[in-house]
């Protein structure tokens, strides 16, 4: 971590948002004197989601563990990358670490972010896991599945949004749980784009848009599952899936020896946020059809279809995608998330997105794209 790379009007701690904990109380005081408070564990009261200061930084890219966790120890964020999505990765225990991810990301302070374990035994340092849960992990090993549970007083409240539980998830790559392994504290990490924009599926997407904003991005190559984890709810009565994601819900079903419920409904300002309406959306408007039927195209529009939308009318073949070819629902969700991005940047006016079956990853896909799609009034 040499000094070209320290941000350039970075004056020390001082210049950041600052977090101190009262009883039930965070209280973040930003460099220009805002000010936004946390109140735990029912209300939350945040009233700085876009004011925190974000810091120049030489952002730099690359694939060097030694930087990624020197920048880690030393509170700063850092890009990672997971079989999912790119996160954004910063010490969880270090309420000023996780205070720089909210401010790269503008994200607001009501949306909490997920802690990453290397193992099962790290999580329970943090959080408690009902048995049932922790023998679903070991069973399943590191990979898409996240369990919302109880937290431990250790993670601070601006981690969890001001909620008494936390979302814990061991990811499955093979650089991102050795970054874990080097580290004596876990990774809060949201995926690593600007609030409400489409999640980097590559370490492109990511200096694309947070460049400036953070100090390093580890390469890992292009995520292999391309949507976000699955997050169960374990601290209802029954095992609840609050978002649909990597791991479809019959494994998850499979995996706990028993049927679940899903919930994903969304609002514009949900209790337990992450369930937003308007989400992994792109700049221009999209609006999703069914793939069998005969669409036709906006002049000027791209077109993002399934498997085959040869008979659509007016696709532009320089402006379209094909999820798979192969009707390989893994292989549409590794694709949607660069195909959408790809899609945005093309100079297009609008996006038609077509849906995927719902089976397999189909349903976690067409969440995202229902949330994706948009239409100005
Ligand atoms: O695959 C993933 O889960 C990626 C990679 C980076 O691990 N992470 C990710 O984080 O998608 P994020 O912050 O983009 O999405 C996590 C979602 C948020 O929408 C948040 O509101 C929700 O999980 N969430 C976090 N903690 C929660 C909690 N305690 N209760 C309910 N929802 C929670
Ligand atoms: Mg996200």
């Amino acid at each position: 971590m040499g000094s070209s790379v320290r941000p350039r009007h970075w004056t020390g701690r001082g210049a950041v948002p600052q977090v101190t904990c009262a009883t039930n109380r965070s209280v973040m005081h930003g460099a220009d004197g805002v000010q936004c408070i946390f109140v735990a564990p029912n209300k939350i009261n945040v009233n700085v989601p876009n004011d925190l200061p974000s810091l120049p930084y030489e952002t730099q890219m690359g694939t060097s563990m030694e930087q990624a966790l020197e920048w880690l120890r030393a509170g700063e964020p850092v890009a990672l990358p997971t079989e999912t999505v790119y996160g954004l990765a910063a010490n969880a225990l270090d309420g000023h670490a996780v205070a720089r991810i909210f401010a790269a990301k503008n994200r607001p302070a009501f949306d909490p972010l997920l802690v990453h374990v290397d193992s099962v035994a790290s999580a329970r340092k943090y959080a408690y896991l009902p048995g049932w849960v922790e023998r679903a992990l070991e069973a399943n090993g590191p990979g898409p599945l996240t369990f919302v549970v109880p937290k431990k007083d250790c993670i601070p409240d601006l981690v969890t949004s001001g909620l008494p539980t936390v979302g814990i998830r061991i990811p499955n790559h093979p650089l991102f749980l050795e970054v874990l392994r080097q580290l004596p504290f876990p990774l809060a990490a949201p995926s690593a784009n600007p609030f409400g924009y489409i999640s980097p599926t590559t370490a492109q997407h990511v200096w694309d848009q947070l460049y400036g904003k953070i100090p390093y991005i580890l390469d890992g190559g292009a995520c292999s599952v391309g949507v976000e984890s699955t997050i169960v709810d374990a601290t209802l009565p029954v095992p609840t899936v609050v978002r649909l994601g990597g791991t479809p819900v019959e494994r998850v079903e499979a995996l706990l020896g028993r049927t679940v419920e899903v919930r994903t409904h969304s609002s514009s300002r949900p209790q337990a946020p992450g369930l937003l309406e308007s989400h992994y959306a792109p700049r221009i408007p999209l609006i999703l059809v069914d793939e069998h039927e005969v669409v036709e195209v906006p002049c000027g529009w791209a077109a993002v279809g399934y498997r085959n939308i040869a008979h659509w009318i007016q696709v532009d073949p320089n402006r379209s995608w094909l999820l798979t070819p192969q009707n390989n629902d893994c292989e549409a969700a590794a694709n949607l998330f660069a195909f959408l991005r790809a899609a945005d940047s093309s100079g297009a006016q609008g996006i038609v997105a077509s849906r995927a079956p719902q089976q397999g990853l189909g349903p976690a896909i067409n969440d995202r794209l229902q949330r994706a799609a948009h239409f100005p009034a």
